[in-house]
């Protein structure tokens, strides 16, 4: 066999492996359904009391202690403290009572050492946590924070922190942590109280007038913020509510919540819910943390690649599955496996002869970005060029032009299987709510946030075709309305320290 005959032989069994790849990312209709049904199920069964949080593979649908959403006449300057994926924000928010507000902000990007080392302790973390709290309050807040005439105390400043990870939350401000998710891996603050810990670090740097008032999740944040920014008539302290909407993030990682009826919440203790519902509160925000729907494995779509990333390269094997297939943190690290296998059975990249000769970053867990998957997803250069270049720039990997058009094909396939999945529980929220039901020609928006809904391209249409798909149908994926709701952890802490 001649070199080119050789070369076309490689490169259609290279199309072959990836066709038969992508046919495993599929999720079609009947696989909607069964999906959408099965939420529904561990909703449900989430609700009631769980014995072990820490080892519960179910969905942990979290009671927030919020039991109603703002009007957007909420008035008010207020801290907010973010812990996200990759960065830590602390922000001053003015809500101008009008739908509108403004916002200082200080981002950090959390150090690596954070992230990576063993050895870090839940006073290292909240430690730096307190530390650029009080940078940001110097700045920002300076005559707040600076020692009073006659040792007079300073006046107390209200903080509501977003802490984007599952706790098992006891009030508004008080929670303990389930387990890291996204790539902390912090032993030691597994079962405490995450208030307590930041509260106790910013006593420390002598910031005892800051009262961490709040606790909240980014995605009860967005739900907050949406209700916020658009014209809801009902009140926050009213406890009243119109329509349950959803709050969503697809961004590092991806999660949802939405309002449930306070007396199906039946992991509430009695005496609680008698309490609220006494108080005249119906309804309560749930944060279902959805990342870990199906953590058992029991219908979602699996291939080889998903279940080696979750054992080799996670520091919580076994959980947040559904995270591991759909949010941001995942798509490229689902395309680095991908290419490293093909590369393994000998059909792609054959310059290098070996594993260890491949470059670095594409030998290196998470490397892979999925910013990088967003340009070759709509790469319609000639030769694929741009996709060239950005493989080029972010691994240092050559690839030809064949190559380039099966990367091409994978990434389109990893990046539909998470939308698909992503249209999933929307589709079950909203039919366990009724909400579509509810109301005279009953439309429903949905707040969402993060940077895979926010700019992967097609990503939104591609998850309204899923919904279409799914039981809702196209009838009733046309009144569901996904809105952008920016600034969730920010605005929607600020609005639960103002009720707190
Ligand atoms: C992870 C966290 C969850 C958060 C989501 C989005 O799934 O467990 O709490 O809301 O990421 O940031």
């Amino acid at each position: 066999m001649s070199f080119e005959d050789l070369h076309k032989a490689t490169a259609h069994q290279l199309s072959a492996a990836v066709d038969s790849i992508c046919k495993d990312f599929e999720v079609d209709a009947a696989k909607l359904d069964e999906l959408t049904a099965y939420f529904i199920e561990q909703m449900e069964k989430g609700l009631a009391p769980i014995q072990d949080k820490q080892t519960d593979k179910g969905l942990p649908m979290i009671p927030t202690f919020v039991t109603g959403s703002p009007n957007g006449t909420e008035q008010g300057v207020l801290l907010a403290a973010d812990l996200g994926g990759t960065n830590f924000r602390v922000c001053s928010v003015t809500l101008n009572g009008d739908h509108t507000y403004s916002m200082e902000q200080m981002k950090s990007k959390i150090p690596d050492e954070l992230l990576e080392d063993e050895n870090v302790t839940s006073d290292d973390l909240f430690g730096y946590l307190a530390r650029r709290t009080a940078v940001f309050l110097k700045k920002y807040h300076p005559d707040a924070i600076a020692p009073k005439a006659g040792g007079a105390a300073a006046e107390s400043l209200k903080l509501g922190f977003t802490f984007s990870y599952p706790v098992d939350q006891t009030s508004l401000n008080s929670g303990s942590l389930i387990r890291w998710t996204k790539g902390f891996n912090i032993p030691d603050t597994v079962g405490k109280d995450v208030v307590q810990l930041y509260q106790d670090q910013l006593t420390e740097q002598g910031l005892d007038m800051v009262n961490v008032v709040a606790l909240t999740n980014d995605t009860v944040g967005t739900f907050l913020s949406h209700c916020y920014t658009s014209n809801n008539t009902d009140s926050l302290t009213s406890g009243e509510i119109s329509e349950p909407t959803i709050g969503c993030i697809f961004g590092t990682g991806t999660n949802g919540c939405y309002m449930e009826e306070i007396s199906k919440i039946t992991k509430l203790s009695d005496d609680a819910r008698e309490k609220l519902l006494k108080e005249g509160k119906t309804h309560m925000v749930i944060n279902t943390e959805w990342g870990s729907f199906d953590n058992e494995l029991k219908h979602l779509p699996t291939t080889k690649y998903d279940i080696d990333i979750d054992q080799k390269y996670t520091p919580n094997p076994g959980f947040h599955l559904f995270e591991k297939r759909v949010s941001g943190m995942f798509l490229g690290e689902v395309l680095r496996n991908v290419l490293v296998d093909l590369h393994a059975r000998g059909l792609i990249f054959a310059q290098y002869r070996t594993q260890a000769q491949l470059p670095h970053r594409l030998q290196t867990p998470f490397e892979l970005d999925s910013e990088v998957l967003s340009h070759i997803e709509i790469d319609d250069s000639t030769g694929l060029r741009e996709t060239e270049l950005s493989l080029l720039q972010s691994l240092r990997l050559p690839t030809s032009p064949s190559e380039r058009k099966e990367i091409q094909k994978l990434v389109r396939a990893i990046s539909r299987r998470s939308a698909y999945l992503a249209a999933v529980p929307i589709a079950a929220i909203t039919i366990k709510t009724g909400v579509l039901n509810k109301r005279y020609h009953g439309e429903v928006e949905i707040g969402c946030d993060g940077s895979v809904v926010e700019y992967y391209p097609g990503f939104r249409s591609m998850l309204r075709h899923a919904l279409a798909l799914s039981p809702l149908g196209s009838e009733g994926e046309r009144k569901v309305h996904l809105r952008l709701a920016k600034d969730g952890s920010g605005v929607g802490a600020a609005l639960c320290a103002l009720v707190a």
